[in-house]
């Protein structure tokens, strides 16, 4: 039952019945990109594997208000925990019988808390160097960024190469100084998918005496069943000499809801700075594996569940059906003139670029959602142009007859359209704007002319964000970050 009085207001006056507040949400729900269906290449993994949603609330139902604040008060997620902090290191190269037999970790609530943490450990095992710095290739996840960022520490941007999306082990050891105490590598990487040459950079960093840590976060739980199915994927993992941590989110590949990551080290003592306890307080002695105190079960108790349900056998199946939509996605890619693949995929990757002037890719992206693909805009960076990236999972597979036949008739329509073309003096101040000339009245002004924070886009996400794109796309990256702090702040505004 929908009540036309129904605000939205988070606190009525009054309670509302149970059904009602859930149909709310449904509501709210119709104007999000749809999470299942094999449509969304970003932000959401889909085995579609019917009964997992179902059972995965049902466990996370079962565990919500259990809380990770106290592993001896609530033993259930203890268990849990290191069943799945055990599945991690088995599948990535740890464990009973390996060459890292030592392997401890923690779950995490994402891919961003496991990374910042492998920083923290790698920061706090070295008190004695003061200006702490991190080696990490521009292709390695933003969340190295946001890390330096929160803890201080100098970040060392490597180059990769243009053709390959990969960086040289010998840049990455060029880079390391005495002060180094991290060095980060992608296994694959976000924006390409692309796997970094994780024995070469374990290398020079063991020969420095630094950790090195693989950010497997994205792709590490599909790496080893592409291996079992006979994909050449080189060594990544804890298998690796050199390779001190890794971490792995439950919520991408492993098919877990929101919530759940896992950060191993190679042994306890390489941990143990990522630990922090504080007794020096009246209340109760705080000791924290990782940034969160109270932390839910829910998710936990959910990714457990979710790794019981679908077993190894589960996820071979799941890598296979993965692999061939990467593989048909690819070919329609292939076949449509004036795109280029911008590497082959090697994972669950797709990420392209145009190569004729006349085809626009944010246009392309537009017309893609209009009929209802949602693909990810990747802004040009350094030498690498802009590319559309394509997260493929296991959901895709049965639609991926449907979407040569969409892409060609998308790019058709971007041709027809033709390349945004950015009001002259919008394209002046992107090029020539510096961060900190930026007015509110400015940032009101773009935004407004840009049709932002308006009414939220339409249900689809069908208004044209081609010129956003275009607008960011022409600014250096500190401007870009700028205005997207600027035009996201507008989003987030109380409702009353
Ligand atoms: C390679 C890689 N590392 C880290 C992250 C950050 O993960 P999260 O969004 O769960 O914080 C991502 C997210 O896409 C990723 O792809």
């Amino acid at each position: 039952m929908i009540d036309d009085q129904d605000t939205g207001r988070a606190l009525p006056e009054r309670g509302m019945p149970a059904e009602q507040v859930l149909d709310g949400i449904r509501g709210l729900r119709k104007g999000d990109r749809p999470t299942h269906g094999g449509r969304l290449f970003a932000y959401v993994y889909d085995p579609a594997v019917p009964g997992l949603d179902e059972l995965a609330a049902a466990a996370h139902a079962e565990s919500a208000h259990v809380n990770g604040l106290d592993p001896t008060a609530f033993p259930s997620l203890l268990a849990m925990e290191n069943a799945l902090v055990g599945a991690a290191a088995r599948l990535l190269g740890g464990g009973p019988g390996s060459t890292a037999p030592d392997v401890v970790g923690s779950v995490t609530g994402g891919g961003t808390e496991s990374l910042i943490l492998a920083v923290k450990a790698a920061r706090d095992a070295h008190p004695e160097i003061t200006a702490p710095r991190i080696v990490v290739p521009v292709t390695a996840h933003a969340a190295f960024a946001k890390a330096a960022h929160y803890l201080r520490i100098a970040l060392d941007l490597v180059p990769v190469d243009p053709a390959t999306l990969r960086p040289s082990a010998a840049d990455v050891a060029a880079a390391i100084r005495p002060d180094t105490v991290l060095v980060a590598c992608s296994a694959p990487s976000y924006a390409h998918g692309v796997i970094d040459p994780v024995a070469e950079i374990a290398a020079v960093a063991a020969a420095a005496g630094v950790r090195c840590h693989v950010d497997a976060c994205f792709g590490g739980w599909t790496l080893p069943w592409l291996r079992r199915l006979g994909a050449p994927v080189p060594p990544f993992d804890l298998a690796v000499d050199g390779v001190t941590s890794i971490s792995v989110d439950l919520h991408k590949y492993a098919y877990a809801p929101k919530g759940v990551s896992v950060l191993l080290h190679r042994d306890p003592a390489l941990r143990a700075p990522q630990y922090f306890a504080y007794a020096d307080w009246p209340g109760y002695t705080m000791v924290n594996p990782v940034i969160a105190s109270t932390r839910s079960g829910g998710p936990i108790a959910a990714a457990y569940a979710t790794l019981r349900h679908l077993g190894e056998d589960g996820y071979l199946r799941l890598a296979g059906a993965t692999r061939d939509a990467v593989a048909g996605l690819a070919d329609a890619v292939r076949g449509v003139d004036g795109l280029r693949l911008l590497a082959e995929p090697e994972s669950t990757v797709v990420c392209f670029t145009s190569v004729d002037p006349g085809l626009d890719l944010f246009v392309l992206v537009d017309e893609l959602t209009v009929r209802g693909w949602h693909t990810q805009p990747q802004l040009a960076y350094g030498e690498l142009p802009a590319s559309v990236h394509l997260t493929v999972t296991a959901s895709v597979a049965p639609r991926v007859a449907e979407f040569g036949p969409d892409l060609a008739d998308a790019v058709a329509a971007a041709r027809a359209a033709g390349p945004v073309e950015l009001p002259a003096e919008l394209a002046a101040l992107a090029a020539t704007l510096t961060p900190d000339a930026l007015t509110p009245e400015l940032v009101a002004s773009l935004a407004a002319g840009l049709g932002l924070g308006g009414p939220a886009t339409a249900p689809g996400g069908s208004a044209p964000n081609a010129t956003v794109n275009a607008l960011l796309n022409a600014a250096p990256p500190a401007l870009r970050e700028r205005l997207l702090v600027e035009f996201v702040g507008l989003l987030q505004r109380p409702t009353y």
